[in-house]
């Protein structure tokens, strides 16, 4: 008998049951050991229906994405799931934790499908840049109707039990003991006399979906699904079931399934899978490590980026004190707050009682007296290193013994502002990104003495506040923004050149950006972006670099928020502005910056390439701990297409001997202060290796 599938009987009821840790993945042996205990339940006479449940924490979440690179082995899921629903007698599908993927395909293929009412079910293969390739886009449309089930295979989004009930996606819900349950269902099944019911046998009648149906829904998709390869081979698996006999289109499913697979898009989403969770591995901070208790937060500076961070707390139910200066800073701070709440209130994602709610956890003070007792106090006050420390060395004198002092910055040193206290091994970096309430990311920038329950508990409250947090060695500008000013830096020379700021965003854009950079500079803040250069005390001895920035910010164009920028701005519209053509052409002359002609793709070399080397020498100094943790940085922080799979991953794709050999190419052109490949680059290039080989060779 299978060691992850076993096969016993409960009265009439064979009862099979996966068990195979963490997250019952169909690993060979599961859908070895299903196969064989379906055969056995087809053959077991004193068996007259059968329940498949699984042990542990959830039912089966998938295929087991760490065997997609290797070659398939029989048996291969979409036969396993065949011969689950042609058996003879009725199966139940017992479902707990999330049905995904493989899982759910697998419960579809089970005639009746019963859950717990905490349960999950759907089909997410398309965020890892895949279609349900077992079965599951013939028989989701089948099931739910062909609406219902692209929402669901497009938006990779599962659905709770109660919508899975009402779209007809599961049969029943149980409350109470699952295995308990669901044999009583499949008793009063055979009592009842049901037949087993087999989705694959449901036809789509093609006159029941409207005329332009398919082409109306790609048009409908086409913003949220740009980039992707796999959101239009579902589509076509769709119009498979609707338009052909149920073979034909589970054939035209696997082939296009195939081609999901061998697809860049998806080789870079399936990285960021593992990614995503890798970051969480610290060599030295292992798992058990003691951690501290955070209960009370207190944040000191109630602008946008304060006000955002406190959000993310009150949101998962933790109350907040926020600290200003003065009482005018204060209230407006708490009036943006109040505004964002309410922005979710017309959207219909908050209700007025929750508003108010959310907002009575925040405490406003003026004091840092009232903060003393605070387990973290997260600083967000401006980019000023003589800020940062006089406020650091306020906290060590209120705060308690054991409170973490955390710093927002987006670049400066944490050593330094560590350096204001008695206490560093208390001291550590939270850079959350901006808008902190929405975006994901989570840079946690350890200082030379943090300790490690600081980094322990700094990377549990992350989860706590539903971020991805990346750990960080401590430099200018930390992982994210020291490759963001390379980026900027040829932005910015660019449009010098003469190359128009709305040609360079659309080339970035359409290679996967969620805005080209000078649109994001303008976002940031033109004024924001001089004070980091400012601030940057070994900026790169260079008049052109962040030129038009500096000039642009002189004049008070500080961007979207002050209307004009790199471009003009009509309310949140972008319009490009002859006056910065003019004052571009004009600064390239006082500087001698030649007028030039680049393709696209100089562009996307240069953009990507200085980002790419920065990352390189990031690497090499141990300031992120692995190329995919800073591929994770930019998907989660700066919106890069996951398609792209990180800007080291897109290296690897690219090959680092032609990205190498760019360098060289703009070296020859502009010299070696930016075009110098790091060594580490530079080392495998020469020996046509990729990031991803160097760090799983080292
Ligand atoms: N295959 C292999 N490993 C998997 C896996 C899978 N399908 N799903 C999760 N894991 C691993 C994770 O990598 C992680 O490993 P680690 O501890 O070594 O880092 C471990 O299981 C636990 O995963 P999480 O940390 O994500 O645990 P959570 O409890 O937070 O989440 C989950 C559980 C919701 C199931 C989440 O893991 C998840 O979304 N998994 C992916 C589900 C999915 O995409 N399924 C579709 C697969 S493709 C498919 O089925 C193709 C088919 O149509 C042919």
């Amino acid at each position: 008998m299978s060691d992850v599938v076993s096969y016993e009987r409960d009265g009439d009821i064979a009862v099979i049951t996966v068990d195979n840790p963490p997250v019952n993945a169909l690993s060979l042996p599961v859908r070895a050991g299903l196969a064989n205990a379906f055969a056995e339940f087809q053959q077991d006479a004193n068996a007259k229906a059968a329940v498949l449940i699984c042990a542990g924490r959830t039912f089966i979440a998938g295929a087991d994405i760490t065997e997609f690179d290797k070659p398939i082995e029989d048996p291969w899921l979409p036969t396993v799931v065949e011969q689950i629903e042609s058996c003879s007698k009725v199966v139940v599908a017992a479902i707990h934790g999330t049905a995904l993927g493989g899982g759910f395909e697998t419960a579809m293929a089970c005639h009746y499908r019963c859950a717990l009412p905490s349960a999950k079910v759907g089909l997410p293969e398309v965020l890892l840049g895949l279609l349900a390739g077992a079965t599951g886009t013939q028989r989701l449309p089948r099931l739910i109707g062909v609406k219902d089930a692209l929402d669901v295979m497009i938006s990779g989004k599962p659905m709770a039990a109660p919508l899975a009930l009402e779209r007809g996606a599961i049969d029943k819900i149980v409350d109470g003991d699952l295995r308990t349950g669901a044999i009583a269902y499949a008793n009063s099944l055979i009592s009842d006399n049901a037949q087993p019911r087999r989705i694959s046998e449901i036809v789509i009648n093609p006159a029941s979906i409207p005329d332009r149906f398919f082409d109306d829904y790609r048009k409908g998709m086409a913003r949220q699904t740009r980039g992707f390869f796999a959101p239009e081979q579902i589509v076509k698996c769709v119009e498979a079931a609707v338009t052909l006999p149920y073979a034909e289109s589970v054939k035209r499913e696997n082939e296009l399934f195939m081609t999901c697979m061998a697809s860049t898009e998806s080789k870079a989403q399936r990285h960021l899978f593992f990614a995503d969770r890798e970051i969480s591995k610290i060599p030295d901070v292992p798992k058990d490590t003691p951690t501290r208790s955070i209960e009370k937060v207190a944040i000191v500076g109630g602008g946008t980026m304060g006000g955002g961070i406190a959000m993310n707390f009150v949101n998962v139910g933790m109350p907040v004190q926020l600290k200003e200066i003065n009482q005018e800073a204060l209230d407006r701070g708490l009036s943006i707050i109040r505004g964002n709440y309410e922005v979710a209130v017309k959207n219909g994602r908050l209700s007025e009682a929750q508003l108010e709610k959310n907002m009575a956890m925040i405490d406003g003070t003026l004091d840092y007296a009232d903060i003393a007792e605070a387990d973290i106090v997260i600083e967000a006050v401006f980019e000023n290193m003589a800020l940062k420390k006089e406020i650091f060395a306020t906290l060590d004198q209120t705060c308690k013994a054991g409170a973490i002092l955390a710093s927002n910055t987006s670049t400066l040193d944490i050593d330094e502002i560590a350096a204001a206290t008695q206490r560093p091994q208390d001291v550590i970096g939270l850079h959350f990104f901006a808008p902190a309430n929405i975006m994901t990311l989570l840079e946690i920038v350890r200082g030379a003495k943090t300790s490690k329950d600081v980094i322990a508990t700094s990377m549990q409250m992350a989860k706590t506040i539903r971020k991805s947090a990346v750990l960080v060695g401590c430099c200018f500008g930390f992982v994210a923004n020291r490759m963001f000013f390379p980026y900027i830096r040829e932005a910015q020379l660019m449009i010098l050149e003469g190359i128009s700021p709305e040609r360079i965003d659309q080339v970035a854009f359409d290679w996967g950006m969620a805005m080209g950079p000078n649109g994001v500079s303008d976002l940031s803040g033109l004024d924001v972006l001089e004070k980091v250069r400012t601030e940057w005390t070994e900026r790169p001895d260079d008049p052109v670099f962040f030129r038009m920035i500096t000039k642009l910010s002189e004049q008070g164009r500080m961007g979207q928020k002050s209307g004009a920028g790199i471009y003009k701005y009509e309310g949140r519209k972008a319009v490009p502005d002859p006056e910065v053509a003019k004052l571009a052409k004009a600064e390239a002359e006082a500087l001698g910056v030649k007028q030039i002609e680049v393709s696209d793709e100089e562009i996307i070399e240069r953009l990507f390439y200085s980002m790419i080397n920065e990352g390189a020498l990031i690497l090499e100094e141990g300031i992120a701990l692995r190329p995919s943790d800073i591929d994770v940085v930019y998907a989660n922080g700066y919106g890069m297409g996951r398609y792209r799979g990180g800007p080291m991953w897109y290296a690897d794709t690219v090959g680092l001997k032609n990205v190498r050999d760019a360098m060289l190419k703009y070296r020859d052109r502009y010299g070696d202060l930016y075009w110098t490949p790091a060594p580490l680059l530079e080392e495998l290039a020469n020996a046509g290796k990729t990031f991803d080989q160097w760090n799983l060779e080292r």
